[in-house]
């Protein structure tokens, strides 16, 4: 196992994709590694991976849309680390690209997961990362809820443009400017990152980009130094992305 460096990273829906590649990435960097996952065995799975690569990583259930698992998630990290340094808030979902119209229900599911489940994690695992000397929190958003380029760039985009998973990034834009002020004055720095359009079950093999490249936006927010941190912008490999 590689040097650790004494701090504990917390990764939503990580048991595949963006997710698990930002934890094997942070776990070779030092940084003790929980990945959550809703089936535990996948989560497992993962650490096995991910501890044969040389990390320190762990797994806890977590179905993102539950207050219960929430609460005991806050538990088991204040029982085995006593603190939170990162959370990423990546597990998302986009239940709208089947070829069938979208409705209700899907757009509901999708706000649910993407946008109140991040707000609830956060709030739960706030008195966590106050006990962090550099606590960060990285909402993994999209340039989809990018409203300037629903905007100006309609016509490259307009395919993937649904209405639950494109509001879900946006309300988590701005979910993130609100929390790099409430939480910033209380030193935990928030921002979002766009990973770019990545090869996984839901970026799908039409992607361009392999998750190796994919999840280097959010290590990178990571690992910035402190004074150059991007406090509530949204950004891609270091690049600011309009609202
Ligand atoms: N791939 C892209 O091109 C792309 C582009 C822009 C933004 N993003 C964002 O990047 C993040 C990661 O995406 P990805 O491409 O890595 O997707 P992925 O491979 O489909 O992985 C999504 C992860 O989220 C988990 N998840 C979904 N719903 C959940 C729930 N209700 N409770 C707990 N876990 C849940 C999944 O768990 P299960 O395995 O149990 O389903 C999985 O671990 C998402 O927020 C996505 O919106 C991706």
């Amino acid at each position: 196992m590689g040097n650790k460096n004494g701090k504990v990273a917390l990764i939503t829906g990580a048991n595949k994709g963006i997710g698990k590649e930002i934890a094997r990435q942070l776990g070779i960097l030092g940084y003790t590694v929980v990945l959550t996952a809703r089936d535990l065995n996948a989560g497992a799975k993962a650490v096995e991976e991910l501890v044969a690569a040389g990390c320190d990583a762990h797994t806890v259930a977590l179905e993102v849309t539950s207050a219960a698992d929430i609460a005991n998630l806050a538990k088991y990290l204040e029982e085995n680390f006593g603190k939170l340094d990162i959370l990423v808030n990546n597990a998302g979902i986009a239940i709208e690209w089947d070829g069938q119209p979208t409705n209700t229900e899907k757009v509901r599911r999708t706000l649910e997961t993407n946008l109140i489940a991040p707000y609830a994690i956060t709030e739960a695992l706030e008195p966590l990362l106050s006990l962090s000397d550099d606590a960060r929190v990285i909402n993994h958003s999209s340039q989809l809820g990018s409203i300037d380029a629903a905007e100006n760039m309609w016509q490259y985009i307009s395919g993937f443009m649904t209405v639950g998973y494109a509001t879900s990034k946006a309300g988590l834009n701005m979910l993130t400017q609100i929390q790099s002020k409430t939480l910033g004055v209380k030193g935990i720095a928030v921002a979002a990152a766009h990973p770019g359009w990545v090869k996984t079950d839901l970026g799908s093999d039409a992607a361009p980009m392999e998750v190796e490249e994919g999840a280097s936006t959010v290590v990178s927010l990571v690992t910035i130094e402190r004074d150059l941190f991007p406090h509530g912008q949204l950004v891609h490999k270091g690049v600011r992305i309009p609202w």
